[in-house]
């Protein structure tokens, strides 16, 4: 799918137009090294196939997750300089309050250590024993917040979501007939709230129309039900609309981004993505009764609210880093690292959930690995062979994530996904990757399954332990 007005803000290579230039210089630099093939094996061993069990230094190219991996600017630096460290009333916290109700409207922010501690505080909150609550697609800690307070999490996302290639411009869109026959039907007192994901990153980081935000929004206003958005992505999703929503091309991510807060009763956020930083995160709300009682558990949970367990300092560069993500020329070019990664895979053949989404790739495991069932588990498969051929590190998104709990009629996708920090790497890692991946694809026929051999029963993706197949 071409983007309209490609590369508009950002300047690219004449010789290779899919690349654009990176709009920062380096003004400092973190060593990496690749280890050699024997140190890999080993590591692997060590780690028990699990990726999350790698240290930093045995991996060369990390795209594990955007998640506080994002490279701040001289400017959010130099912010870190100006914290106050009150416990009460600091002035980085009056800087981020009124960021945060300048760029969404919501009136009552509660800042929190990271997104699963916005989570925490709101799900706990709303969810009970027996509730159900809807989402295009939940993140894993989203799911196991709500499966945590005794509710049931509810996929709804459009049925393209689930197909790798169906060429639809917002594959995170709702199914607005299947959340109107929630809510029209006999469960519907049991639903809290409804949530939509911005973007959708469980099924490809792909975005949410605002046309398809509006419809969420009139059903939710026509049963009386509060719509929180899980806001972690919003810029990026608010770039996809300008660049492929009818309508929405000459318009600021801001004005944007705006238009989808205004259709909402509040949201969760984690700034470890579109806020720039390392650390952060928040829930905002309209609701004061909702914000008051928040505040209490806030305070019994996170820290007062002037600071929800953050250092003040982070508050500031969480303030900056909230509007430089919503700087056209950055995310054009965001974007476009993405799609240049992606196109290089296309081009070798490669299966990837497409188009391409806003922070990562998302490899097609089940089709990159066709000869293994799924108890082979083909994404971690991948995973580990990505890690073996190139010391690049990568995550599962599939049958290990998402495995329990789940509604039965839900497909599962079995994805991997190669996820790209924010401001880190440039042009010539990407190209490496795309080399790995291919060599990795050129010997597809020998890459061996694994098997789970040690499961933990909540968020096992990250401390499970795995062996290889024997053959
Ligand atoms: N919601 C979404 C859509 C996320 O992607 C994440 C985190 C969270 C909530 C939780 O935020 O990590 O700050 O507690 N995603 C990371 C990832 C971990 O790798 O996709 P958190």
């Amino acid at each position: 799918m071409s983007e309209p007005g490609r590369f508009g803000n950002v300047p690219f290579s004449a010789e290779d137009p899919s690349a654009p230039v990176e709009p920062y210089r380096i003004k400092v630099v973190e060593a990496i090294a690749l280890l050699p093939p024997e140190a890999r094996e080993r590591a692997l061993q060590r780690a028990g196939y699990n990726l999350f069990n790698l240290l930093s230094e045995e991996v060369f190219v990390d795209l594990l997750t955007d998640s506080g991996t994002s490279a701040m600017s001289d400017r959010q630096w130099a912010g870190l300089m100006l914290g106050d460290e009150a416990y009460a009333g600091s002035r980085n916290w009056v800087h981020f309050e009124a960021t945060v109700r300048d760029l969404t409207g919501f009136p009552h922010v509660l800042p929190a250590h990271q997104g699963r501690a916005a989570e925490h505080l709101l799900l706990s909150e709303l969810v009970r024993p027996g509730s159900i609550v809807p989402n295009n697609m939940h993140f894993d800690t989203t799911r196991a917040h709500v499966l945590h307070a005794g509710g049931r999490p509810l996929n709804l996302a459009i049925r393209e979501a689930y197909d790798c290639d169906a060429p639809h411009p917002f594959k995170g869109n709702v199914d607005t007939d299947q959340l109107e026959r929630l809510l029209r039907g006999p469960s519907a007192a049991s639903v809290p709230l409804v949530m939509v994901t911005l973007t959708n990153n469980t099924g490809g980081g792909q975005p949410v129309s605002l046309e398809n935000v509006r419809a969420v929004a009139g059903i939710c206003r026509r049963y009386g039900k509060p719509l929180y958005f899980d806001m972690c992505r919003w810029a990026e999703n608010a770039y996809f609309v300008r660049t492929r929503e009818p309508g929405q091309s000459g318009r600021s991510v801001r004005e944007i981004g705006r238009d989808f807060f205004d259709l909402a009763d509040g949201a969760t956020m984690s700034a470890k993505k579109d806020g720039l930083v390392n650390m952060g995160g928040f829930v905002a709300t309209r609701d004061p009764t909702l914000a008051a009682k928040l505040k209490e558990q806030l305070i019994l949970f996170e820290g007062f609210p002037t600071y929800g367990g953050l250092a003040r300092r982070d508050l500031e560069a969480i303030a900056i880093g909230l509007r430089e993500a919503t700087d056209e020329r950055y995310l054009e070019h965001r974007l476009g690292q993405v799609r240049f990664l992606s196109d290089l895979l296309r081009a070798a053949g490669i299966p990837q959930m497409l188009p391409a989404g806003g922070h990562a790739i998302y490899l097609d495991a089940t089709r990159f690995l066709p000869h293994l069932k799924a108890e082979q588990l083909p994404g971690q498969a991948l995973v580990v062979e990505l890690y073996r051929e190139g010391g690049v590190r990568s995550v599962e998104v599939g049958a290990i994530m998402f495995d329990e709990g789940e509604t039965p009629s839900t497909p599962q996708l079995e994805l991997v996904r190669l996820a790209i920090p924010r401001r880190v790497y440039t042009e010539s890692h990407l190209r490496y990757v795309a080399e790995v991946v291919r060599r990795v694809w050129e010997r597809r026929d020998r890459v061996r399954g694994v098997r789970m051999v040690e499961a933990p029963a909540h968020l096992r993706h990250f401390t499970a332990r795995f062996a290889p197949d024997v053959v």
